[in-house]
């Protein structure tokens, strides 16, 4: 059996898009292509299939000017099982510290025949930047507090996956809402394909004028809990915060954390995701991310497919743009 074709089914007719810079941007018809390549991609590894070809000869870099464990080496596999070379860049250590700046930086790695950028920055707006400075297509592995894309594209899965559905599920998102890229990108693409989403956190953790993203806003996980099919527990981003924004973690933990009481009140078959890192015994409790309910780590596995399928839309879309057949 020849897998090289086995995918090149129609799933990924009507894409064209060149970088894939934030959920924003894109159509409910571009999601559900990425998810369906995604379900192909997954398909084909249980039934053994982990080694294709599309992307042999190519080079895909992994600009990375933030820490990151999952995304990092979600992508580095991803381009790996693809076919793909990679490079791997990392702020410390490099030209950076001598004065040699972003886009400079992004421009040398390109010239060593790189096709394919991932980046992630603490700037909002840093991957539409490369995407007006190279000829790369650029994937965005989270910028700043703007859009983490890939990561909403894999909870999104997930929900799929485990509901086999999207529209009509409440989605509660609770947390950090205003320092989270990953809120960002899940309400743009969970709206779209058609879920209700509550935002719930402390007042001064919630942006004001994000009811008008079509969220609920809540500051009671209690009064939400009963109505959830899905939650998706944020990190507290302490790193990204000027400021004290609840009295302490204690205080955040008993009003917001996800523990064993908590389930005991939410749905029977309520859902838990985490995009990680998770700090146990602040947003959720051991018991709980270690539990029946938790698809923590399933996520993580469905990070690897994700990025295959958007690394395979966008060379896609590359061999498209310059004649090469398919
Ligand atoms: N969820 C997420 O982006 O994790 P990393 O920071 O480890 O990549």
């Amino acid at each position: 059996m020849n897998i090289d074709h086995e995918y090149r089914t129609d799933i990924s007719s009507g894409w064209n898009r060149k970088h894939i810079l934030g959920l924003q941007d894109l159509s409910r018809d571009e999601l559900n292509i990425i998810l369906n390549q995604a379900a192909e991609f997954k398909r084909l590894a249980a039934i053994g299939e982990t080694k294709l070809t599309p992307l042999a000869g190519t080079v895909v870099a992994n600009l990375f000017f933030e820490p990151s464990t999952r995304t990092r080496i979600s992508f580095g596999l991803a381009a790996k099982r693809l076919s793909a070379d990679t490079v791997d860049f990392s702020a410390s250590g490099s030209s950076l510290s001598k004065g040699e700046s972003f886009i400079d930086t992004a421009k040398t790695i390109e010239a060593m025949g790189v096709s394919y950028v991932v980046v992630r920055h603490k700037t909002p707006g840093a991957p539409q930047l490369l995407a007006q400075h190279l000829d790369a297509n650029i994937l965005n592995a989270g910028d700043g507090t703007h859009e983490h894309p890939t990561q909403a594209l894999l909870d999104i899965f997930t929900i799929r996956e485990h509901f086999g559905k999207i529209e009509g599920l409440t989605v509660t998102l609770v947390g950090d809402i205003l320092h989270s890229r990953v809120a960002r990108s899940n309400i743009w693409g969970l709206k779209k394909l058609g879920a209700h989403v509550i935002v719930c956190g402390p007042t001064t953790l919630i942006p004001s004028e994000i009811e008008q993203l079509g969220v609920e806003v809540s500051n009671s996980l209690d009064d939400v809990l009963p109505r959830t099919d899905c939650l998706n527990l944020l990190r507290i981003q302490f790193e990204r915060q000027r400021g004290h924004y609840f009295p302490s973690i204690r205080e955040y933990a008993h009003l917001f954390g996800m523990n064993k009481q908590r389930i005991n009140k939410a749905k029977e078959n309520v859902l838990i995701l985490a995009p990680g890192p998770i700090n146990r015994g602040v947003e959720i409790t051991p018991d709980v991310a270690d539990g029946p309910h938790s698809i923590i780590l399933g996520q993580v596995s469905n990070g690897l497919i994700i990025r295959m399928a958007c690394l395979y839309l966008l060379h896609l879309q590359r061999t498209a743009s310059l004649g090469i057949p398919g």
